[in-house]
């Protein structure tokens, strides 16, 4: 069956409890409950990731190049995860960037990502439904 990689970055994991005025009250494991959901439409099944960590994050982006394409929240590495571009620079199938909050909106020091000049697409300020219209542009375009 076809693979979806969900990679979401550092302090995700506690999406629901972290600043929730900002990012929302959805829980990492709703997010990908509703990827899941949304992709098994198209008979794909979801591998979800989330690390602190930027090594760990590239391990796992070199770990799923054989997935059909990839959504991806690099959290705040989107400002300096040079390393993370790299192994991106290197997927070989579509891949969306997401951000739940607004990053334009917001401090300037989030108004550059070096992530984003490599992304197919890139949705913002959308919340937890980011993830959800990626994952589904990824089976229009990807499947
Ligand atoms: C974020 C935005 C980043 O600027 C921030 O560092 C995050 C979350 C978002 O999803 O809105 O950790 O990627």
């Amino acid at each position: 069956m076809p693979e979806l990689l969900l990679l979401n970055g550092p302090n995700l994991r506690l999406l629901g409890r972290r600043q929730p005025d900002i990012y929302g009250t959805d829980t990492l494991a709703d997010i990908e409950g509703a990827v899941s959901a949304e992709i098994a439409r198209a008979g794909w099944k979801l591998a979800a990731c989330q690390s602190d960590s930027e090594a760990d994050l590239i391990r796992l982006v070199e770990d799923h190049y054989e997935c059909v394409g990839a959504i991806i929240n690099p959290a705040a590495l989107m400002i300096n995860g040079w390393g993370l571009r790299d192994a991106l620079a290197n997927f070989p199938r579509p891949w969306i960037e997401v951000h739940l909050s607004n990053v334009w909106a917001r401090e300037s020091f989030r108004h550059g990502s070096v992530i984003s000049p490599l992304a197919s697409g890139v949705i913002v300020g959308l919340g937890a439904l980011g993830y959800v219209l990626a994952a589904r542009a990824l089976t229009e375009v990807a499947g």
